[in-house]
């Protein structure tokens, strides 16, 4: 965990000054776009890291673990996993779980995941209007990823609460907002360690057929894992997969509400729905920048990076990047190919990416089949995730036709 040595504060959880106002927070891709191009890597003296921009740099940092590691901490976020690791290790540790997410192994969710998704929506269909948010996005993610952890659907309120805390950063670059953060986010973090220590202890008495058993099972070169280890695991798996597909989905349905016409087209020719989910991944990235610090001194971009400085690479930019991608700011539903970087690229790229695609994916599929004419409520307040690398909206209400 590296601490910024002239504030002493943690870089890369304060907004960058340019996104200053609720406008800018919610639609940053014009300023990416300005900084993109003024200043494509540049260093933030009121945040003490650097910013990366272009898609090539940001590509670059990410598939060079040894000059750009990952072992920063999750800044504040203490506990150590595989996010925050490095190899040898990091490597161990993942190969446990990545046989658990592979997408053959997923696509077995596929009936399961649908049928939740229609008792989501069955709850609401009579009302001709739902938040799209709390009543579909929030809860599908929550209640899939508890199932296979093999934690209680009904404590998915405490999920909610508990991964919000833990993408959350300071709205704004004081002490005071900066602290409260530290303190809300240890207390947070207390709080799940002793939720799923009760829950390690129960699965070590008694196993089952979850992940968290999988996990005390396994072994690493004769090594069982510690509890730390897997209540560690089990708090990242639980928040990395929430917080990112509750806001692929709501952005998805965003966007079906912002055009009307490509609302049409999907529901005309669904096998687009695929390809649809990728550009929602590319132009709105729910996770829009990835944190490293550099291991020894290394030029990016005409810059000097030194050994220590905190590099942020804002994938949101790079995925907008017009030297990657033709005209970049349109959204293109069949764009092909679509080499977003939204879930990382390298050794870290997202392990949970073929079940989010398929939340995704059957999320949208089944909106489209059973919700006809869906429009955002105009004239509702929209308010965004208060987080520095988290990007969505905390309510989305539409009306529609069943
Ligand atoms: C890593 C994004 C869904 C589990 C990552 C990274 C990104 C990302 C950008 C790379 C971070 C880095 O390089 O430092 C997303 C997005 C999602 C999503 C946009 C949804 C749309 C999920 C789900 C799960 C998950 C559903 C779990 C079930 C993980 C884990 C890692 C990770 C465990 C760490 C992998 C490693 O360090 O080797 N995710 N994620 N994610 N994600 Fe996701």
């Amino acid at each position: 965990m590296i601490k910024t040595k002239k504030t002493g504060r943690y870089a890369n959880i304060i907004p960058m000054a340019e996104l200053n106002t609720k406008e800018k927070r919610l639609n940053p891709f014009p300023i990416y776009d300005q900084l993109r191009q003024s200043t494509p890597v540049r260093y933030d003296e009121s945040r003490s890291c650097w910013d990366v921009f272009r898609y090539e740099d940001v590509h670059r940092i990410l598939k060079d673990p040894a000059t750009f590691s990952s072992k920063r901490g999750m800044d504040i976020r203490k506990r150590e996993n595989i996010l925050i690791m490095d190899p040898p290790r990091h490597t161990q540790m993942r190969g446990l779980v990545n046989k658990a997410f592979t997408p053959k192994v997923v696509a077995d969710l596929a009936p399961h995941i649908t049928s939740i998704t229609n008792a989501l929506l069955d709850a609401v269909l009579d009302h001709g209007k739902m938040d799209i948010v709390s009543d579909l996005a929030v809860p599908l993610p929550v209640i899939v990823i508890a199932e296979l952890l093999g934690v209680p659907t009904e404590d998915r309120q405490l999920f909610k609460e508990w991964s919000d805390i833990l993408v959350k950063g300071p709205d704004e670059n004081t002490e005071e907002a900066f602290n409260q953060v530290v303190a809300e986010n240890a207390q947070a973090s207390e709080e799940l360690s002793a939720y799923f220590a009760r829950i390690v202890e129960q699965r070590r008495s008694e196993p089952k057929d979850d992940l968290i058993s999988l996990l005390l099972a396994a072994e690493i070169e004769g090594q069982k894992l510690n509890d730390e280890e897997v209540i560690a695991f089990s708090i990242l798996l639980l928040a990395a997969g929430n917080e990112t597909t509750t806001n692929l989905i709501a952005n998805a349905v965003r966007r079906l509400t912002e055009d009307q016409a490509l609302q049409r087209q999907l529901k005309e020719n669904p096998d687009l729905i695929p390809s649809f989910i990728e550009e929602v991944l590319r132009f709105y990235p729910p996770v829009q920048a990835i944190g490293r610090v550099a291991t020894r001194d290394v030029e990016i971009g005409g810059m000097q990076i030194k050994a220590g400085d905190q590099v942020i690479s804002w994938v949101a930019s790079a995925n907008r990047d017009e030297a990657k991608f033709k005209d970049p700011g349109s959204f293109v539903v069949d764009r092909k190919p679509n080499p977003h970087l939204a879930f990382g690229f390298g050794i870290h790229f997202c392990l949970g990416a073929p079940l989010a695609r398929l939340e995704g994916q059957i999320a949208l599929r089944t909106i489209l089949e059973r919700l006809q004419d869906i429009q955002f409520v105009t004239g509702s307040e929209l308010s965004y995730i208060q987080s520095p690398f988290v990007y969505g909206v905390k309510q989305y209400p539409i009306t529609f036709q069943a």
